[in-house]
């Protein structure tokens, strides 16, 4: 198979993980490229549930090699965790696994940090997930973060912590805060990582380049998704890395010739957790009755999602950043008992039309919803399996979504198991499944 790229083309948890989990079995490689453990990718084996935070999905296939790369910021004790909590699973975590030399440390003092700026935003709040992603993501830019590679060298940890814990100092003493973390236990703690992690720390661009030199097929994992991306996001309200296609080669070091395909994995309607704007928002209690038939809470924290109709010019804007070559539609089912369902095809602000996703956050926070209604199929589509046995107006739904986002639904998912899902042959995706 060739390699691609799965990303999220919303507001994150479109259902990636079950995409990539199903695209597995054709690889030999899975590698992730941004974020931490503010990722909940859960998969449906059988009867088990997987929930991973950081760890590729892969993980969970015998045989298949899994990459954390550089663009990842990991917190060493969710990372510890994660794995034991496989293993007890009885998952085979050896040098199946390899986290990037390069890959930014999350640390106690950017858990203290980010709750202190997210408590300063008063009602301006992003509503992150709280586990220090952004300020891991800050020091990395202001160049003093700690990375994997540091804990090799246990006897300068505390030279590569002094230049973090300064800044972390200043901003607290700004704040009036006493800045009260003891770092010299956080240099033993690390030191402890150190060991333990050796074995698996490595050049991920290295490793990458020799399994594709062997032949073997990557597939590059993305966390969050697209509007979530700190670029092409709804910014401030992102996370704090590449989440969209292109962070999958900053985040790997993997040439652009080296990616063959991306797939955008879109909701066949639109969540978001967390503040920001969310124009085809629902409301009310049809809202609520979404968020629980799809149960959409979150994977990591356990929040509700937000609910609102499927958002084509959300899609669309993904289509042209990520350059999708297909796009998976995840949970149709939930829509099954839907007797009519909106579709927002466009915005209107300010007495104009808008068809492109504009990237200042006043304009889009103006922006009402231009809807098309399309009849809803009042039938069960969970489990089918195959394009032509859904009821005839859930393909309409379908076809009119390709339609709208100008590009290819080569996947639907029709429930949560591995199996609850129809390729369409003629599809692109359909020839990566043959
Ligand atoms: P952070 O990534 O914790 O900094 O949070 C920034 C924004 O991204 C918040 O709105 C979070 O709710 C959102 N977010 C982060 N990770 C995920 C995810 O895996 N799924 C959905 N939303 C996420």
């Amino acid at each position: 198979m060739p390699n691609i790229v799965i990303v999220g083309a919303q507001w994150g948890d479109e259902g990636k993980g079950k995409v990539v989990d199903l695209l597995t079995d054709k690889v030999q490689v899975v590698a992730r490229y941004n974020g931490g453990h503010n990722a909940g990718h859960t998969i449906l084996v059988g009867q088990e549930r997987f929930v991973l935070h950081l760890i590729p999905s892969g993980i969970l296939h015998p045989g298949i090699l899994c990459v954390m790369g550089n663009g990842m910021v990991i917190d060493p004790w969710a990372l510890e965790k994660e794995i034991a909590e496989l293993r007890a699973r009885g998952v085979t975590i050896g040098d199946n696994l390899v986290v990037s030399d390069r890959a930014h440390l999350i640390l106690p003092h950017h858990r203290a940090l980010e709750a202190m700026t997210e408590e300063m935003r008063g009602d301006r709040k992003i509503g992150t997930t709280l586990r220090g992603i952004g300020p891991a993501y800050e020091d990395k830019a202001g160049r003093r973060g700690v990375r994997a590679s540091d804990l090799l060298r246990p006897a300068d940890l505390p030279e590569r912590l002094a230049e973090a814990r300064r800044h972390y100092e200043l901003i607290c003493r700004g704040a009036g805060r006493s800045p009260d973390l003891d770092w010299d236990r956080l240099a033993t703690d690390l030191t402890g990582f150190g060991e333990r992690l050796r074995p698996r720390i490595a050049d991920a661009s290295l490793v990458l380049q020799r399994e594709m030199a062997h032949g073997y097929s990557v597939l590059f994992e993305g966390a969050q998704a697209t509007l979530l991306d700190m670029d092409h996001g709804t910014y401030p309200y992102v996370t704090s890395s590449s989440a969209a296609a292109g962070g999958a080669l900053t985040g790997l070091g993997v040439p652009p010739s080296r990616i063959d395909g991306v797939i955008g994995i879109a909701k066949a309607y639109t969540t978001r957790v967390g503040a920001g704007p969310l124009p085809s928002e629902i409301g009310g209690a049809l809202e609520q009755d979404i968020r629980d038939r799809g149960h959409e809470y979150g994977a990591s924290t356990g929040r509700p999602r937000r609910c609102g109709w499927f958002d084509a010019v959300v899609v669309r804007y993904s289509i042209r950043v990520n350059g999708f070559d297909s796009v998976a539609l995840t949970k149709l089912d939930v829509l099954d008992h839907l007797a009519e369902i909106k579709v927002c095809v466009a915005y209107r602000c300010q007495g104009e039309t808008i068809r492109e996703m504009p990237a200042d956050l006043a304009v889009l926070e103006a922006c009402e919803p231009v809807y098309e209604t399309l009849p809803g199929w009042s039938e069960s589509t969970g489990g089918v399996r195959d394009f032509g046995r859904l009821p005839a107006a859930a393909r309409g739904y379908v076809d009119r979504l390709a339609e709208l986002v100008g590009g290819e639904i080569g996947i639907v998912s029709t429930g949560p198991e591995r199996d609850d899902t129809i390729v369409r042959p003629q599809s692109a995706v359909g020839s990566w499944f043959a």
